[in-house]
């Protein structure tokens, strides 16, 4: 079983959405498990203090190393890789949600505050991963996100329709439009090649759907194509 452990000061927020659709299935099931750990229950003051003012100064808290360091410790002894979600994290992609959907799971320790003691990434081997180039309140929602990511790759959790958009990505273009009925909707008309039974035609046109979506809104991913593709 694919097992993700989450690490947190709000596990009230997990399951979550990951307790619906194809991942709550799933999870129903025991194809994948989740563990989310609360990462106060490891503080030993009476006040459950898991955060400091920062060394040297200036606005917030950061998260402490000790406490944190008991939490790691008490629920990944084990070979899963050790994330902290952070936005100066280096950038997750659909090749790493992959391999790690292929590994035996995560452990996701959510970031919150200003930052957390660089000595615990350090001392326990974190590997900092961001979801984009924005600035979540925390890492829970980008934990959630990326165990989604990872769980609907797990064997039997999504039927056929996870192939086509995989396959798309995966070749690096993005997802070309669909359509279905009605035929006719407020004045517009499905493309013709779709309802044309021409197989070839369809391909054709959804690669070039592909390839236009992919050339207006994503340069980076547009050139790294055209450079695979040498034309
Ligand atoms: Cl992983 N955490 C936070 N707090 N913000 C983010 C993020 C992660 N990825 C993008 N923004």
């Amino acid at each position: 079983m694919w097992r993700a452990s989450v690490l947190t000061i709000f596990p009230e927020m997990f399951p979550g959405p990951l307790g619906f659709s194809l991942a709550g299935k799933a999870l129903d099931a025991g194809v994948w498990s989740l563990d989310a750990v609360d990462i106060r229950a490891f503080a030993t003051d009476r006040h459950r203090t898991v955060d400091d003012t920062p060394a040297g100064g200036g606005p917030g808290l950061v998260m402490k190393a000790d406490v944190l360091a008991r939490a790691i410790d008490a629920v990944a002894n084990d070979a899963r890789p050790r994330l902290l979600l952070s936005p100066r994290g280096v950038p997750l992609t659909q090749a790493r949600v992959a391999a790690l959907a292929a590994g035996s799971g995560v452990v996701a320790v959510c970031g919150r505050y200003e930052g957390i003691d660089e000595r615990l990434i350090e001392a326990r081997g974190l590997e900092e991963v961001s979801i984009g180039d924005y600035v979540l309140s925390g890492g829970e929602i980008a934990a959630l996100a990326l165990i989604d990511a990872c769980v609907r790759l797990l064997p039997g959790v999504m039927g056929k329709e996870a192939s086509g958009a995989e396959e798309s990505f995966a070749e690096g273009l993005l997802e070309y439009p669909q359509y279905t009925r009605p035929a006719v909707f407020e004045g517009r008309p499905i493309p013709e090649v779709l309802t044309s039974g021409d197989h070839a035609k369809v391909k054709a046109w959804r690669r070039a759907e592909a390839e236009r979506l992919t050339r207006e809104r994503r340069p980076d991913l547009w050139a790294a194509y055209q450079k695979r593709h040498k034309s």
